[in-house]
């Protein structure tokens, strides 16, 4: 029998990684905290589709605090997502909650995998951690990590934490995820943002000129690399997970209109503080070690979210 915990199964990324892996045969146990960042009914209904699963269980609890010895166990392989996510938020009093939330958090689920000789811990860091990078694409080793939001400095300490905990034994892999979309995903997100004001007539906050580029990763190419990074035989440390489709705000902007069939009123602001201008993330690694690769594309991604949200709106709309 193969066993998973999942913590942050509630969120985004998190609920689809417990989705692929009851499909895969896995017990899995998910954790959830049900954090307020954004509305907690949003991430039962992301549950919606694990209701009723044989192999799937939920444990409401507070990584910061609950006991994880009896969640361990039985040494389940160990996915790591929760987080308090988002560059924005972590600036200002925002900032005690993200370091609990990702440092703390971190260092008592490596803590507990450690002593319950759980197999491997496969964790989200981010591409948050490269800033601005000098050169493009970033390579997990040869580009330098500078955070420029208070939210990459949590992920990077994660990396340093992770590092400690490897060298005492414990197989760990963090994953750079580079700018995730798809079905569910986060609502103080660009794209989500976009395709609820197009579907709703609204404006978008456009920050900054619109010419920041972001390598785009689908959430079921995220969720393969990741499952992938946990049945490895010897994996790297560190890994990037990039969509290889590198766009800037502008272009996707654009090409939501064309698939709405409708254009959205710009509402200009500066650009957002701790934002990068690109993300690019090189793949090579794992390409070789865990045989990954992207499978997404773009224009096929961008309609997966906008027919999500549709399909949502549809939903909530109330019947006459
Ligand atoms: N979405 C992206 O583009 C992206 C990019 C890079 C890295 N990441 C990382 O990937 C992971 C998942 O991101 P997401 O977009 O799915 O975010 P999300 O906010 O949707 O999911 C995170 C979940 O963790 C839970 N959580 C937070 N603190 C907790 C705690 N102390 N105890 C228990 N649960 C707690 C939240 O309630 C939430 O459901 C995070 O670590 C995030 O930093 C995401």
């Amino acid at each position: 029998m193969r066993r998973a915990v999942v913590t942050g199964a509630a969120g985004f990324i998190g609920s689809h990684l417990c989705e692929r892996l009851e499909a895969e045969g896995f017990d899995v146990v998910g954790v959830d905290a049900f954090t307020p960042y954004y509305d907690p009914a949003d991430k039962r209904a992301n549950l919606g589709a694990l209701e009723g699963a044989r192999r799937f269980a939920l444990v409401e609890d507070d990584l910061t605090e609950m006991d994880l010895g009896p969640l361990l166990r039985d040494a389940p392989l160990v996915f790591h997502l929760a987080a308090q996510p988002g560059v924005a938020a972590s600036f200002g009093e925002g900032f005690a909650r993200c370091t609990a939330d990702n440092m703390l958090a971190t260092q008592r689920v490596l803590d507990a995998a450690a002593a319950a000789s759980c197999p491997r811990v496969v964790w989200a860091s981010s591409s948050s951690v490269y800033g601005d990078a000098a050169a493009y694409p970033c390579v997990e080793d040869a580009t330098p990590t500078r955070p420029r939001s208070p939210y990459g400095v949590t992920k990077r300490a994660c990396e340093d934490l992770a590092t400690i905990y490897r060298a005492g034994g414990l197989s760990t892999v963090g994953l750079r995820y580079f700018t995730v979309y798809g079905p569910r995903q986060r609502p103080d997100m660009a794209m989500r943002r976009l395709c609820e004001a197009l579907l709703d007539g609204a404006s978008f906050p456009l920050r900054g000129d619109g010419a920041q580029s972001r390598d785009f990763t689908h959430v079921a190419d995220a969720v393969d690399a990741t499952l992938r990074a946990a049945l490895a035989p010897d994996p790297a440390a560190i890994y990037n997970v990039g969509g290889g489709h590198e766009a800037t705000l502008a272009e996707v902007i654009g090409r939501l209109e064309d698939m709405a069939g409708r254009t959205v009123a710009l509402e200009r602001g500066p650009a957002q503080a701790g934002d990068v201008r690109r993300t690019a993330a090189d793949t090579t690694r794992a390409l070789a070690d865990l045989a990954w690769a992207p499978t997404v594309g773009l224009d096929e991604g961008l309609c997966s979210e906008l027919d999500w949200v549709a399909a949502r709106r549809a939903l909530a709309e109330p019947v006459t």
